[in-house]
């Protein structure tokens, strides 16, 4: 089974896929999908899927309507502006707490009007595509939170996010029950101004990739490779060509099948006019011996959920 890159996507209903920005986990044998929806009263949707190439869409699991909670972390609950009009909810990334049961989503919030509350949010939901319930946005120990990911590694979950007006990437430790930043764990590239993070770990090394900073276009993509988390991420190295092939990281699909283990880099290809125009890329990840990564363009990719095995 494959998926054409670029071309509008549909669900099994034959509606337009909107999942922009977004992130994939895989819960009891079934991948989810989550991602920005900017239409009607919607934020955040998912759609579930068995081979990775069919999605079901499941629910618009968070809304400008969607139930709001205090939690221990003081925040601001709202989900639309004074003038009623919708906020921004971006890069909507989903991790499982085992111990709660508990499905949490991080985000990043902007008030709709500017671009200036670069705030975190935080959502839950006891099951992955149910109603989220909403626990507001707040700055981490007050510092600005803009393009973010989630990252989690054994059993401890990492938030990463632009900083500064973008000019430094923040990596927080989350507490155990992903509710809370613990701690800032490191700060890197300050002043090199990069954003869609997006991680994978293979073998001994964590990679990143990320953006530099130019709207809604594309431009050269960068990655760096640590072999500890916490000591941060040094020296970028290019990948793909001056646009990223048109592309800007949402996150690193990592495909664990019976045969082998396949990366997957998931862009979007954003259409800055018309933002539900907006296309996905899934490009092949090639990792080498020496730490090289290559991004491989393709029109198509093949991809065998059950083997884990991909082709273009
Ligand atoms: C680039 C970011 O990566 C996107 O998530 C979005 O915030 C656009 N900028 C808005 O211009």
């Amino acid at each position: 089974m494959k998926i054409t890159n670029g071309t509008i996507w549909r669900d099994t209903d034959g509606n337009v896929l909107h999942a922009h920005g977004g992130y994939i986990i895989k819960h009891g044998g079934v991948y989810y999908w989550y991602g920005e929806n900017r239409l009607e009263n919607f934020y955040v949707d998912c759609y579930c899927s068995e081979d990775l190439v069919n999605w079901t869409f499941r629910n618009h699991v968070l809304t400008a309507d969607s139930r709001t909670e205090n939690s221990r972390v003081r925040a601001d609950l709202r989900l639309r502006n004074e003038e009623g009009g919708k906020v921004n909810i971006e890069r909507p990334k989903v991790l499982y707490d085992r111990k709660a049961g508990r499905f949490v989503m991080w985000m990043h919030y902007e008030n709709g009007k500017d671009y200036h509350c670069a705030a975190a949010a935080v959502a839950t939901c006891d099951t992955p595509d149910g109603d989220f319930v909403y626990h507001g946005s707040f700055n981490p120990y007050g510092e600005m939170s803009r393009d973010c990911t989630l990252f989690e590694d054994g059993n401890r979950a990492y938030f990463l996010s632009a900083s500064r007006d973008n000019a430094d990437m923040h990596m927080y430790l989350l507490q155990e029950d992903l509710m809370n930043v613990e701690r800032l764990a490191a700060s890197f590239w300050q002043g090199e101004y990069r954003e869609a993070p997006a991680l994978v770990k293979k073998d001994d090394f964590y990679y990143i990739f990320s953006s530099f900073c130019t709207g809604w276009a594309p431009n050269q993509g960068k990655y760096a490779r640590t072999d500890c988390l916490e000591k941060g991420f040094g020296l970028q190295k290019e990948i793909g060509d001056e646009t990223t092939y048109r592309s800007q990281p949402a996150f690193i699909l990592k495909v664990e099948g019976s045969e082998t283990t396949s990366y997957i880099y998931v862009g979007d290809r954003w259409d800055g006019k018309d933002y539900h125009n907006s296309r996905y890329v899934w490009f092949p990840l090639e990792f080498g011996e020496d730490g090289q990564v290559r991004l491989i363009e393709c029109g198509e990719l093949e991809i065998d959920a059950q083997t884990g095995k991909i082709g273009y």
